[in-house]
């Protein structure tokens, strides 16, 4: 049961949910390499099969994340002095409360606005976070943040966190686009909070993204669940193979799908049969790595002045606010 203060607007409803799947599917699909878009691990089991990952050992970027804005949620208030918390990816909302509870603290904070495609796990932590700061307006968004930003909620003084390296999942094209259009909607005095993580030894990468326990595979694998379900698809997961490299050309970490034999999937919802060679690898995800210079400058083209760098004590990982330059 959703509480009466929470309102929901949906932007991305089932029909639509339903279109650009078969569009992305039926583009991805026939592309040489044939690829993925990386919205689609994240339904119902794809978020919980996340929310394991942010608690394995091996991935660390929630752990240093959280340790950041641990320490650092009264800086950030402090400096923006928002009245509005908007997070985009916000999935369970775990780290949204640090910056709640220094908002509150800060005396500005009236409205929070966790945005995320996946509906269920939007509701359910819109529930949460209605319970715990009942003075909080919350207006959840159900949205694609490459389609939907110009409907964010406007007015007052907003904040807009991007959290857990998730702006490393776009392609550095697809990246400019977003922060140009995150700091076009944006007024003075409205601040981005964007969590990034940083370049490193590639066996520590390897290890993140391709854990002990075989948790980040199943997550990997769920896309092809998701086809299944949504396009009456018949991909046997079993017949693939997780994989995850470190390209240092591009200072990513890459996430495939090899096919262990040569394997004809039909998709009739779209009306396509593909024939995978051994070997052949789906692409899922890519995951970019940062430096301080090479977040700076892509802010700064995108028109933001990048005015906080905090890291853990690892420097493993880094939170920025900016602010339009
Ligand atoms: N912010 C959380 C969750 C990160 S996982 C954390 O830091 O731990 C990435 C989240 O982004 C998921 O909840 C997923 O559903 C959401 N997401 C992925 N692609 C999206 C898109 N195009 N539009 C909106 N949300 C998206
Ligand atoms: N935003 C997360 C990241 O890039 C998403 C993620 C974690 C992920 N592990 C993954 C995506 C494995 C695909 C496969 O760190």
């Amino acid at each position: 049961m959703t509480p009466a203060a929470v309102t929901v607007e949906v932007h991305l409803g089932p029909a639509d949910v339903a279109a650009a799947l078969r569009h992305d599917a039926r583009r991805g699909l026939c592309a040489s390499p044939r690829w993925l878009p990386p919205k689609w691990f994240y339904d119902d089991r794809g978020s919980a099969l996340f929310d394991s990952i942010t608690r394995l050992p091996e991935y660390y970027p929630t752990r240093c994340e959280l340790e950041i804005l641990g320490r650092r949620a009264g800086d950030i208030a402090a400096a923006c002095r928002a009245d509005t918390l908007i997070e985009l990816g916000s999935g369970t909302s775990a780290k949204t409360t640090l910056l709640l509870d220094a908002l509150a603290a800060a005396g500005s904070l009236a409205r929070v606005v966790p945005f995320d495609v996946s509906e269920a796990t939007l509701r359910a932590a819109a529930d949460i976070l209605a319970a715990g700061y009942p003075e909080v307006g919350v207006h959840a968004v159900v949205g694609d943040f490459e389609r939907h930003l110009h409907l964010l909620p406007t007015g007052g003084r907003r904040l807009v966190a991007f959290l857990g390296g998730t702006i490393g999942n776009l392609h550095p094209s697809q990246r400019a686009s977003f922060l140009g259009q995150v700091a076009r909607g944006m007024a003075p005095g409205d601040g981005l909070l964007l969590g990034v993580d940083l370049v490193k030894d590639p066996a520590r990468l390897v290890a993140a993204y391709d854990d002990a326990s075989g948790v980040t595979a199943e997550f990997n694998r769920n896309v092809l669940r998701v086809l299944n379900r949504e396009l009456g698809a018949d991909f046997q997961r079993e017949r693939f193979a997780h994989v995850a490299r470190w390209v240092a050309e591009h200072e990513w970490m890459e996430m495939r799908l090899r096919s262990l034999a040569a394997q004809r999937v039909s998709l009739p919802a779209i009306g396509m049969d593909i024939e995978l060679a051994p070997g052949e690898e789906l692409r899922t995800e890519i995951s970019a790595k940062f430096t301080r210079d090479r977040i700076t400058a892509e802010l700064r083209a995108a028109g933001l002045h990048l005015g906080h760098w905090w890291t853990d004590d690892a420097g493993d990982f880094a939170v920025t606010l900016s602010f339009l330059a």
